[in-house]
């Protein structure tokens, strides 16, 4: 395997060969942030990968973002550098239960977060990512139940801004649980002016010190318009690369864990791609996303749904 800057040579050249596009996720490391055609939150994601010409996508991000663009663009090979790149939420939600789950509240439509497996889409209504969960909320009936999951901390979040109850799956994402309360609270007495910018997966605690709670795009667009100079980032730290190269004047400091550090932070998941896995996947066309079609034709209508709504 090459190495250094022949190793982004290398990736380049196979880009081009394979008429791949990479997507990468804001949790990605810098280098292969930097090197990809575009670098999105979930739904910006969904869409590029809905919308591509190319024929491989090599997609720098978790498997339920891979997956996501197989099903939308299933004649396209999919690529995922590191198939073990998972996700607590989808782990927290076994199809299975799911599905009983649901049978057991017939009266309830499910709507879910883009963070479940592609079996759990299947069995949903519609799909949301952080950045459209609020608008697509609000164009369902108020008379309507509605069973959200897998992610109990966005759905306390969506319950409290939109006065609607909902019934609660109990996911959590193991990276945004690790914030701790008692260690912002020390950070922002050391930074009164800085205000606080959430991912709407922490828990309310940290939830109800933010002045902003949105997706990893909405964040970044706060860090760029929000008065003052320097901000704390409740989300995984990796996004603080491209705000960096944004505003390079303003301070970004990651929200801590019990540690007082935001290593902990950092998403065990995404971290498992790295440049020599993107390489060798553009170059071997593996690990690669396959799946089965009646599943597949399933779980688009759900992910098609949020597609039109978010729109
Ligand atoms: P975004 O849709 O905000 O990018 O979130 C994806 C994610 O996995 C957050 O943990
Ligand atoms: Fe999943 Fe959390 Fe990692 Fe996002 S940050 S991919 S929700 S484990």
């Amino acid at each position: 395997i090459p190495q250094g800057a022949d190793l982004r040579a290398e990736i380049d050249r196979l880009r081009k060969e394979r008429n791949a596009v990479i997507l990468g996720h804001y949790y990605q490391s810098p280098e292969i942030q930097d090197l990809s055609d575009f670098v999105g939150d979930s739904l910006e994601l969904s869409r590029k990968a809905a919308e591509t010409d190319a024929d491989v996508i090599a997609f720098c991000g978790v498997r339920f973002m891979a997956e996501t663009a197989k099903i939308l663009s299933p004649d396209k090979i999919v690529v995922l550098p590191d198939m073990d790149a998972g996700c607590s939420l989808e782990d927290s939600c076994p199809p299975a239960q799911f599905k009983a789950f649901r049978e057991a509240h017939p009266d309830h439509i499910a709507l879910s977060y883009i963070n479940c497996s592609t079996e759990v889409k299947a069995l949903s209504d519609v799909i949301v990512t952080s950045s459209s969960a609020e608008k697509i909320l609000a164009q369902i009936p108020k008379e309507q139940k509605i069973i959200f999951g897998p992610d109990k901390h966005l759905g306390g979040y969506l319950k409290r801004k939109s006065g609607r109850d909902m019934l609660l799956w109990p996911g959590v994402c193991i990276v945004h649980e690790a914030f701790s309360e008692t260690e912002l609270l020390k950070l922002k007495a050391q930074h009164p002016q800085a205000p606080v910018a959430a991912h709407p997966e922490c828990p309310p605690y940290i939830i109800d010190h933010a002045d902003y709670v949105g997706s990893t795009s909405g964040i970044l667009d706060f860090a760029k318009t929000m008065p003052g100079d320097t901000l704390i980032v409740a989300t995984e730290p990796h996004i603080i690369h491209q705000m960096e190269k944004a505003v390079p004047h303003k301070r970004f400091i990651g929200a801590p864990g019990a540690d007082g550090n935001c290593n902990c932070n950092i998403c065990p998941y995404m971290a498992l791609n790295t440049m020599e896995k993107l390489y060798l996947s553009l170059r071997d066309l593996q690990p690669r996303i396959e799946m089965d079609e009646t599943l597949r034709v399933a779980a688009k209508k759900s992910l098609d749904r949020m597609l039109e709504m978010a729109s």
